[in-house]
């Protein structure tokens, strides 16, 4: 806040300047122009624009980088409450004028303090250059409304950004929405320059510079940033976009990272491209990613902070933060990235061997569940022949004969020698253990978990089964005490439940990373294979893969009421619940946003089915994936009666209006096949859908507006209402 002293100074030094108070006794002041010098067009020296984000009731952040050779640059700011800049408000020497220090790359931040609550204000910087006053465009921004005001809040959501032959077309739409501000829920940059698993090799590219400094992956193919100077370039390549510049010109933005800013899949500093054949952690890498996000995103980090490249991660950076609008709005916004453990279930795990044995699952259950299947201890049966056998194939079957020791699955081992087998003459052949043979034990193994190849997501990160991964993970939870689910790190759960609870206002929103709701499929009645015939999870990477920690956070968040999760990183638009385990109607809502131009999760499942060997020999799975949202939403298999609407196809962003009452989003969807052209000089083209759903204040159920009537899901019945 300006103090009265400052005031008097400010308007002291501007000989005739005016103080117009701009509401009530706020201390904010606005003085005429200051002087009348001419500006020239600074777009050279301003290739990415201007930004601005982190809006509070008297704050804003500030962001500009200008670029002109190596040397530290400075800019000054002005901030006025019309875009014409008469009415400026007086800023202290801080503020005024800001550095532009190489070591960051030349980005410059600001944080305009003792601005009024609720306000519009537009903003500009200048470099001066010789005798030329080279401006930025004008951006647009607005401070938070009091915490008292009792007033609706508009704001949109978006994430998953992917750049490499894919347009903005999201932005282009979403900049001409009324809004007070929007949040990035992670992914506003892809790491990868153009990975064929997920993203297109044609059209609009990143360069990487710096290739001595990237990650070759696919022996060459594409690339992976790791240098400080490779994230750096791809902030500036995404941020020489138009539409998103107009985007940041017109809102501020509150942004978390989700893996993308870092790596895919990542947890902490560890990647995941290698899928266990190697350690693939890199503290350092980790850190060049956290330096460009802080030096490219408008984010308050707190008075004073700047990054330390020195110090250690995790820890070198704080991003979860919250933010009140009013008496509505508490948005709390958390960091799923970096504190988060390994996935459970290794991507490098030997399918065949068995995880919990016999004893231990009757320890910790009292009885053999229906799932377990039946092992062998490899050396000690039958003479060992099946050790040999599965040995001398392990070349063949992609993995280590090392691994063939200790309790191995029959089915697994059946599997192996049936292919031996095909090569025998049939006296030479070696019998196929019988899984019913008397006396087995029974246990789970990786291949119970989905895991049918070594080193691949599939089976650790995808489509793992749901009934042997609920036994698994609950009770590596018991026996780590919670370290293996610890999502947020000691530190950020208590901040954000305490956070939470103490939050007065109606809405707690939760910006998320990744999935809440469960997304399971039920193939049990498909046409498929008998060892598909199960529940599936669709991807432990989300919350799916910590389902006991998520449970333990819902407990809280239920009583405290009124909680709303705002979600990306999927690529698709869902509604639904997520729900305590054993009560699913003690339940908090969630909206999952679609993404900005990244393959949508239809296109990314199809992609992945043509992509893995046995998945792809899966009569039908193709289908099964082209139809993903009917098998999700399914009423005979009754897997996610939770989930009340699917959309996993399209593109868009989503826009929220809250307020003491109701909690309405505006899903605004566009398809998919418009992500490879431009639409930005023919908008009119650009169809965009609208879907509208919202909660009430006080329930935890959600409604559809159909046709202008409110219809609510009923789970019991999987049925608007
Ligand atoms: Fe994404």
């Amino acid at each position: 806040m300006l103090k009265r002293r400052d005031f008097l100074r400010a308007t002291l030094v501007t000989a005739g300047a005016l103080a117009v108070p701009a509401c009530g006794d706020d201390p904010e002041i606005i003085a005429p122009v200051l002087d009348d010098r001419e500006l020239t067009d600074g777009a050279e020296f301003f290739p990415q624009s201007i930004a601005s984000g982190d809006p509070r009731p008297d704050s804003v952040i500030l962001w500009a980088r200008v670029q002109d050779g190596e040397e530290d640059r400075e800019l000054e700011v002005e901030v006025a409450t019309d875009a014409e800049f008469t009415k400026r408000v007086a800023l202290d020497a801080g503020q005024a004028k800001v550095k532009a220090l190489a070591r960051y790359d030349h980005c410059a931040k600001v944080k305009v303090r003792g601005l009024a609550a609720g306000t519009v204000y537009y903003y500009r910087f200048i470099y001066v250059k010789g005798d030329k006053n080279y401006v930025s465009r004008v951006g647009r921004t607005k401070t938070a409304p009091a915490e008292e005001a009792d007033v609706n809040v508009r704001f949109a959501y978006v994430s998953c950004q992917d750049y490499i032959g894919r347009h903005y077309n999201t932005y282009l739409a979403l900049a001409e929405e009324e809004l007070d501000f929007f949040v990035h829920l992670g992914d506003y940059i892809y790491e990868t320059t153009g990975d064929p698993g997920f993203q297109n090799t044609t059209g609009r590219g990143v360069e990487l510079t710096d290739v001595e400094g990237a990650i070759a992956l696919a022996d060459g193919a594409f690339h992976a940033a790791r240098s400080l100077s490779n994230y750096r370039e791809l902030y500036r390549t995404y941020r020489s976009d138009a539409n998103l510049q107009k985007v940041h010109e017109s809102f501020p933005m509150i942004a978390t990272w989700d893996d993308h800013e870092f790596s895919n899949d990542a947890h902490g500093a560890t990647a995941t491209y290698y899928d266990g054949r190697t350690d693939e952690t890199d503290v350092d890498r980790r850190k060049a990613a956290n330096q460009a996000w802080f030096e490219y995103q408008p984010v308050d980090h707190g008075d004073d902070f700047e990054y330390d490249p020195g110090a250690a991660f995790p820890g070198d950076i704080r991003i979860y933060r919250d933010f009140v609008f009013g008496r509505h709005v508490h948005l709390v916004m958390t960091d799923l990235r970096s504190y988060r453990p390994d996935h459970l279930i290794p991507e490098g795990a030997f399918p065949g061997k068995v995880v919990l044995d016999e004893a231990r699952l009757v320890e910790e259950l009292g009885d053999i569940p229906e799932v377990a299947q039946p092992y062998v201890d490899i050396e000690g049966y039958s003479d060992g022949i099946y050790a040999s056998a599965l040995a001398g194939a392990a070349q063949a079957a992609g993995y280590d004969a090392a691994e063939v020791t200790g309790n191995i699955s029959v089915a697994f081992i059946n599997q192996v020698v049936a292919g031996v087998n095909e090569g025998l003459p049939e006296d030479m052949q070696i019998p196929l253990i019988d899984p019913l043979e008397q006396g087995l034990e029974r246990g789970i193994a990786y291949l119970d978990l989905g895991k049918t190849s070594m080193h691949s997501s599939i089976g650790s990160r995808y489509f793992t089964v749901k009934d042997t991964v609920d036994i698994h993970g609950a009770i590596r939870y018991k026996e780590t005490q919670g370290a293996s689910e610890d999502v947020m790190g000691a530190e950020q759960e208590s901040w954000f439940l305490e956070t939470m609870e103490r939050s007065t206002a109606t809405w707690k929103v939760w910006g998320n990373e990744y999935c809440l709701l469960p997304l399971a499929v039920d193939l049990s009645a498909n046409n498929v294979p008998e060892q598909f015939k199960r529940r599936f999870y669709m991807n432990l990477d989300a919350w799916d893969g910590f389902r006991n920690k998520r449970n333990e956070l819902l407990e809280r968040l239920v009583d405290v009421g009124n909680v709303v999760a705002i979600t990306g990183d999927i690529h698709a638009f869902y509604a639904g619940t997520a729900g305590l385990d054993g009560d699913p109607t003690k339940k908090i809502v969630e909206f999952v946003g679609g993404a900005v131009s990244s393959a949508p999760f239809r296109e990314m499942l199809l992609g992945q089915v043509a992509g893995d060997p046995v998945l792809s020999a899966i009569p039908g799975a193709g289908l099964l994936a082209a139809g993903i949202d009917s098998v999700l939403t399914s009423t005979s298999t009754k897997v996610n009666p939770h989930l009340a609407h699917a959309n996993s196809y399209a593109h868009g962003y989503v826009v929220v209006e809250a307020n003491g009452d109701e909690f309405v989003v505006d899903m605004r969807s566009i398809d998919p096949t418009a992500v490879k052209t431009d639409y930005t000089a023919r908008r009119g083209d650009l169809e965009v859908q609208s879907e509208r759903f919202r909660t009430l204040a006080g329930e935890s159920d959600i409604y559809r507006d159909d046709d202008g009537t409110w219809k609510r899901w009923d789970a019991s019945r999987q049925k608007w209402i």
